[in-house]
């Protein structure tokens, strides 16, 4: 198999193979916690796109990273799949946070083990299982990543090299989730919260840190990392955008997640802000009233999530998320071309950012 043409199954093959070893040890010593094993495994290799470990990959070919040299192409893949753990964690905590139901297609680790009580009848609340599940399968994740990524078989220059962008990685994305949540409570509606959430919460760890990761491997220099930097932080809002419209126009069975929990919860996205803001401008008091309205009513139907649907449109919310997503990724791969990349990188991290924004509803 090619590494650059096969690059998500040589993910999932090194995924695989590390999972089945971490696991071994303690399954043995507590058969009871196989349950959380084989749910973080079936999280794992059950679905995802593989932005980040892919990101990762480019970054390091676009630098000089050279596959023909197998045993380093496989200390690289080691390296850069370990960030689908921190993925793994991210996403597993953060439905824990949102209270949603569905991701990848299938139910949440934290409404699965709720299920699990429920059909077991078990003591206490099913759903204080399935949280305090989801809350240390999470943190498993996390750890399993670390340790994922300090054995990859490398030169210890090498992975030293790597370690300030693997640090920034997990800080970056738990400040952006805090983040998050605080504008949640403080109802900060405006657009640079937004977009101050979108470079922390999702740019940092899903494009501009991989990107690090992968270029620091091969030795890239700080003005290479720079350039990549600026690439991943424009496109990684930019997918946060296009996954904020998914979140209320989505169909859920193509994006494997809810559509309208952003509403239910309170997310104050730059859609959002948005509609607030132009709802107010144009003295549309209808529509800022039902945005208003819907933004952390739990209990919001699917009909009243239609008729905000509309008024985020009529307000021109919409049409401004999807220029902005267009003038972000545009202005990134000005960047990336600045990078000059060792090729194939630049088509292949172009295709990728097409991937991650483009638009499915
Ligand atoms: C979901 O990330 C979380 C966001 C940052 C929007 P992905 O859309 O990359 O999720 P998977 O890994 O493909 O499931
Ligand atoms: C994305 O959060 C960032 C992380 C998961 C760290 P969201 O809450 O916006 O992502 P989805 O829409 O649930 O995937
Ligand atoms: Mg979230
Ligand atoms: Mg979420």
């Amino acid at each position: 198999m090619d590494y650059d043409a096969d690059l998500p199954a040589h993910v999932e093959r090194v995924l695989a193979e590390f999972l089945r070893t971490a696991g071994g040890p303690i399954r043995e010593i507590e058969p009871t916690f196989g349950a959380g094993l084989d749910a973080l495994s079936g999280f794992v290799l059950g679905g995802g796109k593989r932005l980040r470990p892919s990101f990762a990959w480019w970054g390091w070919r676009g630098a000089g990273g050279d596959p023909s040299d197998r045993e380093l192409a496989e200390g690289v893949l080691h390296a850069v799949a370990s960030l689908e753990l921190i993925q793994a964690c991210a996403l597993i905590h953060d439905d824990l946070i949102d209270s949603s139901d569905s991701r990848r297609g299938s139910p949440t680790v934290h409404v699965a083990f709720a299920k699990e009580h429920a059909d077991h009848g078990w003591l206490g609340l099913p759903s204080t299982f399935g949280q305090a599940a989801a809350v240390l399968i999470g943190d498993l994740a996390l750890a399993w990543a670390d340790d994922m990524f300090a054995d990859a078989p490398l030169p210890p220059a090498t992975l030293a090299a790597a370690r300030p962008a693997w640090r920034a990685i997990r800080t970056e994305v738990l400040a952006g989730q805090y983040l998050d949540v605080h504008t949640q409570v403080t109802g900060d509606s405006s657009v640079d919260a937004a977009l101050r959430i979108d470079r922390l919460k999702t740019a940092a760890y899903t494009v501009q840190r991989p990107l690090h990761l992968g270029a620091a491997l091969a030795g890239a220099s700080d003005e290479l990392v720079g350039a990549l930097l600026e690439f991943g932080g424009d496109l990684g809002v930019a997918f946060q955008l296009r996954d904020d419209l998914l979140g209320v126009f989505g169909d859920p069975s193509v994006t494997g997640k809810p559509a309208g929990d952003d509403l239910r919860e309170g997310k104050r996205t730059l859609l959002v802000a948005l509609g607030l803001g132009y709802a107010a401008k144009r003295g549309n008091t209808a529509a800022a009233g039902l945005i208003e309205a819907a933004i952390g009513a739990p209990s919001l139907t699917e009909s009243e999530v239609d008729d905000v649907r509309a008024a985020l449109a009529e307000v021109g919310a919409v049409d401004a998320v999807e220029q902005r997503i267009e003038e972000l990724t545009s202005a990134s791969l000005a960047a990336l071309e600045r990078a000059h990349l060792a090729e194939p990188a630049t088509a292949e991290l172009t295709a990728l950012a097409a991937k991650a924004t483009k638009r499915t509803y």
